[in-house]
């Protein structure tokens, strides 16, 4: 059911900005309503100020109206079930919820399903700076 995502993700990961690092990933969020937002790596000669799939396609999603998030998929092309790095984590846990669902794929599909939760544990919430 989520293989849709995941083809999405490595689409998007065919898109990728890669020439430092030549390690292309690709991400794609599904809201609840069914809409998919997907994005790549985008690394600049400058190397810090490049950024992640996820982010990408986190901002592509909060330009379309954002919403509720039902699953991630992250895909890389040399590495199976890629998990999102520290930065990243916390920027998906700005707009999910602990149980939403993280897919870790290969390029075949998903390998594992974990939740963003499992991720970031006891992570740095907005709610402590209500
Ligand atoms: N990268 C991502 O796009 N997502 C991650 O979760 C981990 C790392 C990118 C950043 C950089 O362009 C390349 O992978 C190597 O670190």
């Amino acid at each position: 059911m989520s293989h849709d995502l995941f083809e999405a993700a490595r689409a998007a990961m065919e898109k990728a900005h890669a020439p430092y690092s030549r390690f292309p990933v690709g991400a794609a969020i599904r809201t609840t309503d069914g809409r998919i937002y997907a994005g790549a790596n985008m690394e600049v000669a400058s190397y810090p100020e490049g950024w992640c799939a996820e982010t990408t396609a986190l901002g592509h999603y909060l330009m379309d109206g954002g919403g509720e998030i039902a699953e991630v998929a992250v895909v890389a092309e040399k590495m199976a079930r890629i998990t999102p790095c520290g930065g990243c984590r916390q920027r998906l846990a700005e707009f999910g919820r602990p149980e939403t669902r993280l897919h870790l794929c290969d390029d075949a599909g998903i390998v594992e399903t974990t939740t963003l939760g499992a991720l970031l544990p006891h992570g740095f919430s907005g709610e402590t700076l209500k």
